[in-house]
Parts: structure tokens; sequence; C-alpha cells
């Protein structure tokens, strides 16, 4: 082409990013890897190929790593642990530096190598992907230079497992590694079997950094090795992200196992565009929010919902824009959508879109091979396949809507809640959509930002946990020390008709109300003189009018802390001014000498809980661009919580007090052995202005309620500090909606330790508000 040619089409002639580095370094391994562990790349075993998805051809081979690979390669992670963490975090930081500087160094090398094995463009892989790499690690290298002072109290986890998906395989690894090597862990990681190439090279550059031997162990191949990397019993902690599917498996796999679990998984996030948004902005954030890695994103903004005023003139802008995309070789600087990661990514999405019954929109001409276009589907319902299900391609699905209540509510009409994006110059409808927006991130007049510093994950099906900032950090640590456990309190038993004093059956608390369980079931409850009195025993039927109690009283999250801290200290007013009652009918019942003690403790706790009330609000994150980024915390919404058998008022008022100071509400099953405790306090409640659904309480058999509980749609935590063995199945139940799970980790035994931040946490979920701002 001339270059008049040129000037007269503003045509641009190919840019090609030159991929002999990269070759190179393929072929100094014969184009044929092994598993890296402890230090070396093994000998190839039995591989597969991986291909370079733009042109077909075979890059290299890789091998599928068996049962002996993974035990090998958490055996030489349990080895190298204990050194890595003695380090400390200054010593740690070092290295983490020196990995850091190391992909600087060989950013081009490695940009280009993810290019050529997962298809991305390389304009993207050059200054999105590696320089999002390097800050992870600089991040990180901070934290761990910092980790006395930034997790006191706080301790490695120990053998991290991480799988990780083929759309960014570089930044999802440094994701999951950087935090996890900052902390004192040590780390065994599978990529995807699509996109392998790329962990190698840095397993390559971490020996360069001088990463001990055993700290980082990468073993690939498919869903089945890494099935058994997440199920293996030397792995302490699982940290995923890919499908919705694959993390309720591992979520199911893993139930019971003892192990902490993060998941970041799919999701469907909406795209709002209100009419007074500065559209051409808008039309240029869509772009990045839905064809960046071509839509192949988990928090592509898929999803577009634009306000009816504006509908026509913004789809004519996005369609005119769609027309300029450039869609071709991934390795031409000038691309904007390379190819698809696999032929079977490819088939999938041509089959989505095929059955979609929209009205299709896609202008631009395609090259030969696997490569899918910009794709616009109009005239969609919310209920559509194609508005609720997770596309992972190019393929952005509209529909409008007329006020911004209306907004809202489409929004939030998935089963996912990763991400959203706001775009409005209107600051006051921009600040009041963000917090109804059931998203772990919302972006304000942008999209697709992240940062190290701040938190990454989602609510409902898009998983739970978050990566980046200290959140993400917290994530790969644990309370460090040993704790002293607390004995549990055995039931009195008696000879049924032994009645001492008045005859009471205790009701349950639901909606602000004491009733009769459902079923009319009670059971005697005996103290030391006898009969003490009767408690209800519920069933499904009356979990179910608790949650929807709960459920019903959501107005709760949206009072004021302070309010919320006043109740909490009326409560505490309440139940001290009948200590002497308290304490002699906990005494009665269990047993026990120090039931004045557990009342003393009970009522502080109330008291420490209102006191947090207001002061565990979030914080704004220091992000290396024109904005902040609100870390926010907000409820987790309905919390089921069964509560220990160690102290039976102390125990439920752990549990309750810090719920509802974060804004939750809260179903609470009462400890086993002594119910009646928990019957006298509904009616401390009930002179506490606590509003009706806030706080719900039933007895019951925990083996029978618990899974109620975590398969409960409507329940979005599910806490246990159960006497019985009931932790397997609340994880294994909770996969369902894949709710978050809080269960024994050594805590109920402790009642010292449980109160403050860790719970707190537990109460609360980082929502991550990107905000404009300055200059
Ligand atoms: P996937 O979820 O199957 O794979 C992700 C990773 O999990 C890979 O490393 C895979 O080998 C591994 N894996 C598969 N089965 C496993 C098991 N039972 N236990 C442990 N690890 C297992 O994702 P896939 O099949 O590559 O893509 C399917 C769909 O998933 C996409 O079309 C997209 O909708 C979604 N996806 C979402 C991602 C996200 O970031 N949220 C990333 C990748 C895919």
């Amino acid at each position: 082409m001339r270059v008049k040619e040129i000037f007269e089409s503003m045509e641009y002639g190919p840019a090609p990013e030159a991929s002999g580095e990269a070759l190179a370094w393929i072929a100094g391994f014969g184009g044929r890897f092994g598993c890296f562990i402890d230090g070396t790349f093994r000998a190839p075993g039995e591989t597969f190929e991986t291909r370079n998805p733009a042109s077909g051809a075979v890059l290299a081979e890789v091998t599928q790593a068996t049962a002996e690979d993974v035990d090998a390669a958490v055996a030489a992670a349990r080895a190298a642990q204990g050194k890595w963490q003695a380090l400390g975090g200054k010593g740690r930081a070092r290295v983490l530096y020196a990995i850091a500087r190391l992909c600087q160094k060989n950013a081009r090398l490695m940009a280009v190598l993810e290019t050529l094995d997962c298809g991305k463009p390389i304009r993207e892989a050059r200054d999105a992907d590696l320089p999002l790499v390097a800050r992870h690690f600089y991040y990180h290298a901070g934290m761990a230079q910092l980790f006395e002072e930034e997790m006191p109290g706080r301790e490695a986890i120990g053998v991290c497992g991480q799988v990780i998906p083929w759309n960014f395989p570089l930044l999802m690894l440094a994701w999951k590694v950087a935090p996890a090597l900052a902390a004192g862990n040590t780390v065994v990681l599978k990529p995807a079997e699509w996109t392998s190439l790329s962990a190698l090279l840095f397993a390559d550059i971490c020996r360069q950094a001088g990463l001990p031997k055993g700290v980082l162990n990468i073993v690939t191949g498919d869903g089945i090795v890494g099935e058994r990397v997440v199920v293996h019993e030397g792995v302490d902690k699982v940290a995923f992200t890919g499908s919705t599917e694959v993390g309720r498996k591992i979520r199911r796999a893993t139930a019971g196992q003892g192990k902490a679990l993060t998941l970041e998984l799919g999701g469907k996030s909406p795209f709002i565009v209100f009419e007074d948004a500065d559209l051409d902005s808008a039309v240029e954030g869509l772009v990045d929010a839905i064809w960046f890695n071509g839509g192949q994103v988990c928090c592509a903004g898929s999803r577009l919902l634009v306000q009816e005023g504006v509908a026509e003139r913004f789809l004519a802008k996005v369609k005119a824009r769609m027309a300029t995309l450039r869609v071709g070789d991934p390795l031409d600087k000038g691309i904007d959508l390379g190819a698809i990661v696999d032929p079977v990514q490819l088939a999938r999405i041509r089959a989505l879109v095929e059955a979609s019954g929209g009205a299709v929109f896609q202008p631009c001409d395609l090259p030969e091979g696997c490569y899918y276009g910009p794709t616009l589907i109009t005239g969609l319902e919310s209920s559509d396949r194609l508005m609720q299900e997770e596309i992972f391609g190019p393929v952005l699905v509209s529909t409008t809507f007329r006020t911004p209540a209306e907004a809202v509510q489409l929004a939030n009409d998935t089963r996912y809640g990763l991400a959203a994006s706001v775009w409005s110059e209107n600051i006051n409808v921009a600040l009041d959509i963000a917090p109804k927006l059931v998203a772990g991130v919302v972006w304000i007049n942008g999209s697709n930002m992240f940062d190290a510093a701040a938190g990454f994950g989602g609510v409902r099906e898009s998983g739970f946990g978050r990566e980046g900032g200290p959140e993400g950090l917290r994530a790969y640590t644990r309370p460090a020390g040993k704790r002293k456990p607390l004995k549990p309190v055995k039931a009195m038993t008696g000879e049924p008709g032994a009645q001492a004093g008045l005859d009471r059956t205790a009701k349950f608390l639901i909606g602000g109300k004491q009733v009769r369980p459902d079923g009319g079931q009670v059971r005697p409850v005996y103290g030391r003189k006898g009969l003490a009195g009767q408690v209800g025993i519920a069933g499904r039927k009356d979990i179910r009018n608790a949650v929807e109690a709960a459920r019903g009283a959501a107005g709760w999250a949206g009072t004021t802390a302070h309010l919320r801290a006043q109740i909490l200290y009326y409560i505490a007013e309440n139940l001290e001014a009948r200590s002497a009652e308290f304490a002699a009918r906990i005494e009665d019942l269990t047993g026990v000498k120090h039931g004045a003690r557990e009342v003393e403790a009970a009522v502080s706790r109330l008291f420490s809980y209102g006191a947090w009330a207001d002061k565990f609000g979030g914080d704004l994150r220091q992000v290396p661009m024109r904005g902040m980024a609100l870390a926010v915390r907000e409820p987790v919404g309905v919390i089921g919580a069964l509560c220990p058998e160690e102290a039976p008022l102390l125990g439920l008022v752990s549990l309750m007090a810090p719920a509802i100071a974060m804004g939750n509400r809260v179903v609470l099953v009462t400890g086993e052995a002594a119910p009646l405790v928990a019957g006298d306090f509904c009616q401390v409640l009930e002179t506490s202005d606590v509003p009706g659904g806030v706080v719900n309480i039933l007895s019951g058999p925990h083996a029978e309620l618990a899974p109620v509980l975590a398969a409960h749609m409507d329940v979005d935590a599910v806490w246990s500090f159960s006497g019985g063995d009931v932790s397997a199945v609340i994880e294994a139940e909770s996969a369902g909606s894949l709710k978050r799970t809080w269960v024994n980790d050594g805590y109920a035994t402790d009642w010292d330790a449980f109160e403050g931040r860790d719970v707190l946490e537990q109460a609360s979920e980082v929502k991550t508000v990107w905000v404009p701002y300055g200059a």
C-alpha cells in the first residue's frame, strides 16, 4: 500500500511484533516441557500439544502431570514452607522485588509468549497484562516488607493449591502467587491446559530471582490434575479462578477437608448508561468493557443497559465504533481483537449466538481461522438466555430501562455479582446507584480498571474472597499461635415430670414475635434440680419462616452504623440488668460455676461490637491512576449461624453481635445443651428496639438444620461453631448457591479471640468502588 492510499483510506499497514525470542525460549526446552517441581524442570512425561490459536500451529508439548507429580509438588512445597516463612517478611520482600524487576526486564518476551499461546492482542499483553503482573509483585513485595505491621497476629496458612484459567494466564498467576508468597506460604499452581507456557516461563524467571527451591511448583495438565491439586490432603488453602461450574465442583470436592477456599468465578456484568452520560466516553468505555481480550474476561461488561431516551443514539454510536474495530493476527500491534483461545471456545460462542433469538449485528470482516468478531445483540428481554448466561466471547447483549430504579433492578437480575459499570455525568445518580448494585466491583464512568491495591472478587455465584489489597493478602493468612480450648458444656439429664419452679416452654423468635415450632414438637430441658422447662424443636418450615423474616428486614442494612451501635448498647444494658438471673440460669442448666463471668463477658462483647459498628466501614486505596478506589464494607446479607456448646449465652452473642453490627440479619440456631438461655435472651431482644426479623432465634438438632440452612437459596452465608460434626455437610450444601461459609476453625474454643477484625471480616464484604478523582 502506498502512502497516498494510506492517507486516503486511513487504513494502517501491519505492524507485527517479532516472535523470535519467545520461540527460541520454547526451542531451548526442545519444545517439550515437564512440570516445575522443587526448583527444577522435570523430564516431560505424557504430553499434550499447546497451539497458537491464531495460526493453529503447535507451539510446544506440555506434560499431563500424574498423581505422583502432584504428590511430589505438594511434598516439595511442604518441605520448603517453614524456611520460607522463617525468612520473615523482609527476607521474602527481597525475592518478590527481584521477581517484579525480572518481569519488567522480560516483559516483551513474556507478553509475546502470552499472545502466542492464548491469542490475545499483543497491545493488551504488553500494555495491560504485563504492567499489572509487575505491579502485583511490587505491591506484594511491599506487603511482605510490612507484613508484621500490616498483618499483626497473622501467619501463613501453609501450602496453597492454585488453579487458574486461560484468559489471563500470567496475570491470574500473579494475582495468586504474589500474595501467597508474600505471606510466607508455598505454592502448587496448575495453569489452564490451553495456556501453560507463560507459567513455565515465570518459573524459569523465579529461578533467576533466587526463589528458594520448592516455594513455587507448577504442575501442568487438564481438570483432572486441577482436581488432584485441590483435594490433595497436603494442601491447606485452595484458590481458584474459572467457571462457576468448576468452582461448584471444587466447593463440593473440598467440603469438610478443613481447607481455606477462595473462588473467583464467572459474571454477566451490567454496563449501565444513563441519559445524562457523556455518550462518546461511554462508547469507549464499552469497547474496553466487552471487547478487551475479546470479551474473554470474567468481569466483562457484557450486558448493556441503556436509558430509553438515549438508546437509539447510543446504539448508533456503538455500531459505528464497532465497525472500526480490527480483528486479526494478535501479534499485530494495530489489532483490537485477536484470536479466540481455542476452537472449542469458538464453537461454544457460535452456538450461543446462533440460538440467541435477538437482532445480531456483526460489522467486521474476519480473517480465516479461530476468530470471532465484535457482536451486538439487541431486542432481548432480561430473562432471555443470553442476558443471563456468560458467553465469554466478544458478544454484547443489550436492553433498555426507564428509571434509575429499573436500572438497578435489571442490573441485579442475575445469579452473578462480579462487577458493574455506571455511566452518568450526574454524580448524585452514580453515587446513589453504586451501593445498590449487587457486585464486588463498581466502576463509575470507567470499566475494567484493576490494581494490586484494590480488592477484586464477587458475590453470589461469582464466588467469594477477594484478590488484591489487604483483604486479598489476608485470605492467605490465619491467626498465629495455638488456642486454648474451652470445654463444651453437656446437657443435664433428669427424670421426666420432675418440674422445678414454673412450667416454661421457650418459644422461637421469628420476625420479632415469639412463636411455637411449626410442627408443635417440644422436648424437655433439665437443670440441676430436674425439669427446667421445654424447648421447641425446629424443622425445615421454621428455618424457612425465619429466613423469610430475615429477608424481610432488609432495611437494617440501610440503617446508620450509629443506630446499630445504639441498639447493641441497649441490648447490653438490658442484659446487664438481668445478670443475676442469667448467671443462675446458665449455672443451673450447664452445671458450671462461672455463670456471672459469662454474662459479664457477653455484656462486654455487645459493647465491643457496638463500638465497632461505626469503625469498620472501609478505606481508600492508593491506585496508580486518576481516580480513587473505595473499599466499602457491606453486609453479607442473611447469615445463618449454628451456635456453639461451649457457652450458651456468650456463644450466641459472639455470633449475633458482629453480624448485626455490620448490618446483616441473622437466623441463629442455639447450642443444643442449654437452649433455654437463648429463650430468655429473646425477651432481652424484644425490649431492646431490635427491629423484627433482624435477629431470629430457634432451637433444634444441628445435624438436621445445618443442611437446610446451607442449601437455602435466600441465605447468603452460613457460620457454624456447632459441637456436632456438620462442617462437611454445610460446605457441600453451600455449593448450590455458592454462599460463603465459616465453620469451626479453632475459634469456637477460645472466647477471647472471638472478637474483633477476624469476625467482622466474616460479617462483611468488600465492595471496591472506583470513582474519578483528582486533576
Ligand atoms: P474451567 O473452569 O473449566 O477451567 C479453569 C481451570 O480449572 C483450568 O485450569 C482447568 O484445567 C481447571 N479445572 C477444570 N476442572 C477442574 C476440576 N474439577 N477441579 C479442579 N480444576 C479443574 O474453564 P474452561 O472450561 O476453560 O472455560 C469454560 C467457561 O468457563 C468459559 O466459557 C467461561 O464462561 C468460564 N470461564 C470463566 C473464567 C473466569 O475468569 N471467571 C475463566 C475461564 C473460563
